[in-house]
C-alpha cells in the first residue's frame, strides 16, 4: 500500500531528476541537489560515468526499438529533465512517425518536459506515476496518443531503483506488461546492488526519493514472462555498444536489458 504519493516542489530537498541532470552536466539543478550529488560522487566516483552509460544506454535501445524492432509507439515512464537525445528525437530520427508518452510524477520535470518535449503531436508529457501503473494505462492522454492494441515499448529506464520492495515494483511492472499487446517491448535499467555503490545509495535517504540497490538476479525478476533480446541482461555499457571507448570503463554497477512479450 502506497501513501499519499506527493513530489512537491523544494528546492531545498536533494531532488533525484535534478541530481540526475547535474550528474549529465545539465543546468536544471539546485544547491541541495549539487552538494548530496557531489556527496554521491565522494563514494562513487563512477556517478557522473555511470549516468552518461545509462543515457547512451537508452538512446541505443531506443534506436533499436524504432529500428530493427519496427516499434513506432514509446511510453517513457520516469523520463527525467529533458536533456541532450530525448527519446521522441531519437525515435523521429530513425521513423518519423514514432509516437512518445513521457510520464514522471515530478511537477518540475512534467513543466519542463511540457514545454521543451511534448512540442509537437506526436508527443505528450503527462503526470503518472509508476507505483500507479492503472492510473498511467487509463489516462486520457496516453490513448489519445497510443493504440493499446498493437506493439508499444514501455520504458523504465533508471527509475525502478527508487521504488523500494514494499511499494511493490515488480507487480506495477507487472501491471504494465499484462496490457501490453504481443509484440510489445520493456527496457528496463538499474543500479546495481555493490559495496561500492551500498555508501551512495545511502546520501539518496534525505532525497525525494531513496535509492534501492538491487542484485543482477532481482533485476532480471522484471522481466518474468518476457524474452530478452541479445545480448540480454548486461552492464549498459555492454548493451550493444556502438562504438569501443577504451577509455570509458566498461563495468559500470548498473544493468539493463530489453525484454519482448512473446
Ligand atoms: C534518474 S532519472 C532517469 C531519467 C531517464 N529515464 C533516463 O534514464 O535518462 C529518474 C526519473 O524518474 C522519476 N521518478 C522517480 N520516481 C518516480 C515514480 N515513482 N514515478 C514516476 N517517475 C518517477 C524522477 O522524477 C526522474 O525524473
Amino acid at each position: 500500500m502506497i501513501g499519499a504519493i506527493t513530489n512537491d516542489f523544494d528546492s531545498t530537498r536533494p531532488n533525484v531528476a535534478r541530481m540526475y541532470d547535474y550528474y549529465l552536466g545539465g543546468k536544471d539543478h539546485y544547491a541541495a541537489d549539487r552538494a548530496c550529488a557531489e556527496e554521491v560522487i565522494r563514494h562513487a566516483p563512477q556517478a557522473r560515468d555511470i549516468a552518461l552509460a545509462n543515457r547512451a544506454f537508452l538512446g541505443r535501445a531506443v534506436r533499436f526499438l524504432a529500428g530493427e524492432a519496427g516499434i513506432g509507439q514509446f511510453l517513457d515512464i520516469g523520463a527525467g529533465l529533458p536533456t541532450r537525445d530525448n527519446v521522441h528525437e531519437v525515435a523521429q530520427r530513425v521513423n518519423p512517425a514514432s509516437r512518445v508518452v513521457y510520464v514522471d510524477n515530478d511537477p518540475v520535470v512534467l513543466i519542463h518536459a511540457r514545454a521543451l518535449l511534448a512540442t509537437d503531436a506526436q508527443t505528450r508529457a503527462i503526470a503518472g506515476d509508476v507505483r500507479k501503473p492503472s492510473d498511467i494505462l487509463t489516462h486520457p492522454d496516453m490513448h489519445a496518443l497510443l493504440d493499446s492494441s498493437k506493439p508499444v515499448a514501455v520504458l523504465l529506464v533508471a527509475v525502478l531503483h527508487f521504488i523500494p520492495d514494499d511499494q511493490e515494483p515488480y507487480a506495477a511492472v507487472r501491471t504494465l506488461v499484462d496490457a501490453m499487446a504481443p509484440g510489445s517491448y520493456l527496457v528496463v535499467s538499474h543500479a546495481e546492488q555493490t559495496p561500492e555503490l551500498q555508501g551512495a545509495a545511502k546520501r539518496y535517504e534525505r532525497a525525494n526519493a531513496p535509492a534501492v540497490l538491487r542484485s543482477v538476479a532481482e533485476i532480471r525478476g522484471f522481466f518474468e514472462g518476457l524474452e530478452l533480446v541479445d545480448p540480454g541482461l548486461v552492464n549498459v555499457r555492454r548493451w550493444r555498444p556502438e562504438v569501443a571507448d577504451p577509455w570509458q570503463d566498461p563495468n559500470v554497477p548498473f544493468f539493463g536489458a530489453v525484454g519482448v512479450k512473446p
